[in-house]
């Protein structure tokens, strides 16, 4: 019985490490962790009833009892298998999970008034004759559900293998007392591996696509950003007077806005995302000029009324520019935003500006944070008009 007893103590043991490990680092949610706790707790309950049997404490009255108990964990199991093979997006090993499983009960059913699964006896409950057949149903699901897993997961790593060999440290001494004392724990052990394998690869393929989308964003972000600053030194090296001016309204517009929240003025809008896409996407501001002439944009003198007209012509076209560009490759937000910039940053506050004419609060705060910066560099700096 010694022998049992360490068996069993290390199966006890090894699952409550992995309980553990499941509740604090899986990242699993609440219902998930619902679910495995009525697996657990049954398939506790029944390795109990079965290790009282074993001690030889067992009552012929206790045989209901018992018997309940080990349907409710034969009834967990395969629920709990199919739910986290759902749970994984595995439909298809979902259903065959089940058709195993189902299978698994129908010869359960059909053989056990018979005593060929498993039968109660004065002593206790014993093995039947064809009871092999009905573990080697455990053993295929649980192959079944591997290979499925591992298909899923698509590649081997090596945390996996942790994984496998806490499964299989725990086949082996569910196994091991079968073998000695024809005590069949193994099925306790082959059932919660399941449903443990599920747990960990539902929890290793949810931090793969976390990843996956981190390294993602990160990319499309990087893009944007040369994307932007591309566009910004074209501009720049076009109207070659206003010189730093792109890097220069940056800072601006940054301190501008950076001061603004600080004073506690429009702090519903100014967070640290409103101050990244103002600086981020401040260089675009000009980006209309691309419709202006060489002849007026180069003109060292005045500009004449009509070639003022046509120079005003930029912020109109810039939204639309802005838009065109960007199309696709970022999201409406960053769209609208570079729009806004592009368009409004030459209205003013009494509704003179252009090109809608719009007055105080209707000129969207990027672009009024834009203007000031815009209208403070050109009166530091030479410019043409
Ligand atoms: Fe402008």
């Amino acid at each position: 019985m010694t022998f049992y007893l360490c068996t069993t103590l290390l199966i006890e043991l090894m699952m409550t490490a992995m309980i553990v490990h499941v509740f604090f680092y899986s990242g699993l949610k609440a219902n998930q962790k619902s679910w495995f706790l009525l697996i657990f707790v049954s398939i506790m309950v029944c390795a109990m009833a079965e290790y009282t049997i074993h001690c030889g404490v067992y009552k012929p009255s206790w045989a209901i009892p018992l018997s309940v108990f080990t349907t409710i964990q034969f009834a967990v199991a395969p629920m709990l298998g199919a739910y986290f093979s759902g749970a994984l997006g595995l439909s298809r090993a979902a259903r065959c999970f089940g058709v195993i499983f189902l299978l698994h009960y129908v010869f359960e059913i059909v053989a056990s008034p018979f005593g060929l699964v498993f039968y109660f006896t004065d002593e206790g409950f014993s093995h039947g004759k064809y009871f092999f057949i009905y573990e080697a149903f455990y053993m295929a699901s649980l192959i079944y559900m591997n290979i499925s897993m591992i298909i899923a997961s698509n590649r081997f790593r090596q945390r996996d293998f942790g994984t496998i060999f806490m499964v299989l440290v725990i086949l082996v001494a569910g196994v091991l007392p079968m073998t000695h004392y024809k005590l069949y724990v193994s099925y306790l052990a082959i059932s919660i591996c399941a449903c443990l394998c599920y747990i960990y690869y539902n929890d290793l393929i949810q931090q793969d696509i976390q990843a996956q989308f981190a390294a993602n964003q990160k990319k499309v972000n990087n893009m944007q950003v040369h994307i932007i600053s591309g566009l910004a030194n074209l501009i720049e090296n076009r109207d070659t007077e206003t010189g730093e001016h792109i890097t220069r309204t940056s800072a601006y517009v940054k301190l501008l806005a950076d001061c603004a929240r600080k004073d506690g003025v429009y702090t519903d809008i100014i967070n640290d995302h409103f101050i990244e896409l103002l600086y981020t996407l401040a260089p675009l501001h000009d980006i209309g000029k691309i419709v202006v002439s060489d002849q007026i944009l180069k003109k060292p003198g005045k500009l004449t009324p009509e070639e003022f007209d046509e120079m005003k012509k930029h912020s109109a076209v810039g939204g639309d520019v802005v838009r065109d560009v960007l199309n696709g490759i970022a999201d409406e937000e960053y769209i609208s935003f570079a729009s806004d910039i592009a368009m409004y940053h030459h209205e003013k506050w009494d509704g003179n500006g252009y090109p809608n004419n719009l007055k105080g609060e209707d000129i969207p705060l990027s672009a009024r944070i834009m203007a000031v910066a815009d209208v403070f560099d050109a009166l530091i700096s030479k410019r043409c008009y």
